[in-house]
């Protein structure tokens, strides 16, 4: 298939264009690079020893898109562009309403008036809010978010849901998320994260190389068993693979498809930092610090039914994760950003 990507130079989408092409797909990328690098669409070609076709635009540029559908024939779309910056959704919440909304608005329309009616949409663990069934089956009912970023993603599956549920010629496959960490094993390509990063692992990598002091853990007094908080940390590239096996939610016209990619285990924050200790053999100083607003104790998936319809499961343990996302931050100290091509810009 031809697939577009929007948000393809992103950290998912950079993983999913390696994935595409191994499996013998086609791809078109659409970014307008508000939180990605030119270089990382470069490292992803000379990964796949392939020009990556490529479209710099805005999604929500009505024009921009419809040329785009004009130049090349589009099969499916995995629609990655959005913000996800959970802190700055809460400073900004109209201008991430207004991306992450408006976006997908206008791709939607083009796509239908193109005669492309199949999605994949990026969505996330965050729509199950303070999940009412642990390990999360994708029958668990949806929550309240606690921020404007997670309320784009579940207002967007809603709003993918009635575009289906009106016309049936629709597929759309929504993808919940669990927390991706991990880069290729190349260490080329990785997560690239602007500031000082919100997530977990790139704030243990920055600290390990002594970018951060120390990690601040949030919280050790939930109810987990070393009182830090419980994620289902899922290795990109494994994420990546469950976008190619989604495509076969497509193949088999499914109408509306909805998937939880992780890997079914949780590991506390604790757990995290000491397999990245022991795995890259080097410490990571932490303090405990308080509960982070928003925050939840835990969240892991059940993800048989992914394995059940799409013979999908992620391959890659914590071990992995941690080895690969030190490794891209090892070699990129900088990000994407050297010397070369910081000139270029
Ligand atoms: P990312 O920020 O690295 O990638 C998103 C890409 O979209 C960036 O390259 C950005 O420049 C682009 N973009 C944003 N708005 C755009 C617009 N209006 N027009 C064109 N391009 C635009 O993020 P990621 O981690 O690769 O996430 C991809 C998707 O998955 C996002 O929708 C995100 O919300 C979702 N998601 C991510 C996580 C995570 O933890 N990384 C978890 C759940 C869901
Ligand atoms: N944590 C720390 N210190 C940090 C950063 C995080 O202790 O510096 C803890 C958090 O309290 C939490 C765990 O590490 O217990 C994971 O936190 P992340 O910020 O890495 O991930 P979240 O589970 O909070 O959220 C992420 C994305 C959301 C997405 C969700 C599910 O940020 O956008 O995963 O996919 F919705």
């Amino acid at each position: 298939m031809n697939i577009l990507l929007t948000g393809g130079a992103g950290y998912i989408g950079t993983h999913t264009i390696v994935e595409l092409f191994k499996a013998g797909h086609s791809v078109v990328v659409v970014d307008n690079f508000v939180n990605s690098h030119p270089e990382a669409l470069k490292r992803v070609e000379s990964i796949a020893g392939r020009q990556v076709p490529f479209v710099q635009a805005d999604i929500r540029n009505r024009e921009a898109l419809e040329k785009l559908f004009s130049n090349y024939a589009i099969d499916a779309v995995i629609n990655f562009a959005g913000l996800k910056a959970v802190g700055e959704s809460v400073e900004k919440p109209l201008e991430y309403y207004e991306n992450n909304m408006n976006g997908l608005f206008v791709l939607v329309d083009v796509m239908r008036k193109n005669n492309c009616k199949n999605i994949i949409f990026s969505s996330s663990a965050t729509v199950y809010g303070d999940p009412a069934i642990i390990p999360i089956t994708e029958d668990c009912p949806k929550g309240q978010c606690t921020n404007p970023y997670g309320w784009t993603k579940s207002m967007l599956e809603q709003v993918l849901m009635d575009i289906q549920k009106a016309d049936h010629s629709w597929n759309v496959v929504l993808l919940r998320y669990f927390n991706p960490i991990g880069a290729h094993e190349s260490g080329l390509i990785g997560e690239n994260p602007n500031g000082i990063p919100n997530n977990l692992m790139p704030y243990i990598t920055q600290t390990a190389i002594g970018i951060r002091k120390e990690l601040g853990v949030f919280g050790n007094d939930y109810d987990t068993p070393d009182g830090t908080g419980v994620r289902d940390y899922i290795h990109v590239v494994d994420l990546a693979r469950g976008h190619v096996a989604a495509l076969k939610a497509i193949e088999q016209n499914k109408g509306l498809a909805i998937y939880n990619l992780g890997t079914g285990h949780g590991y506390s924050v604790l757990d995290v930092v000491k397999a990245f200790e022991k795995v890259n053999n080097m410490k990571v100083p932490y303090v405990i610090k308080p509960r982070r607003a928003g925050d939840i104790a835990t969240c892991y998936c059940n993800p048989s039914k992914a394995k059940e319809e799409l013979g999908w499961e992620a391959i890659y343990g914590i071990d992995e994760m941690c080895r690969d996302s030190w490794k891209f931050q090892k070699n990129n100290p900088n990000g994407y950003e050297t010397e070369t091509n910081s000139k270029q810009l």
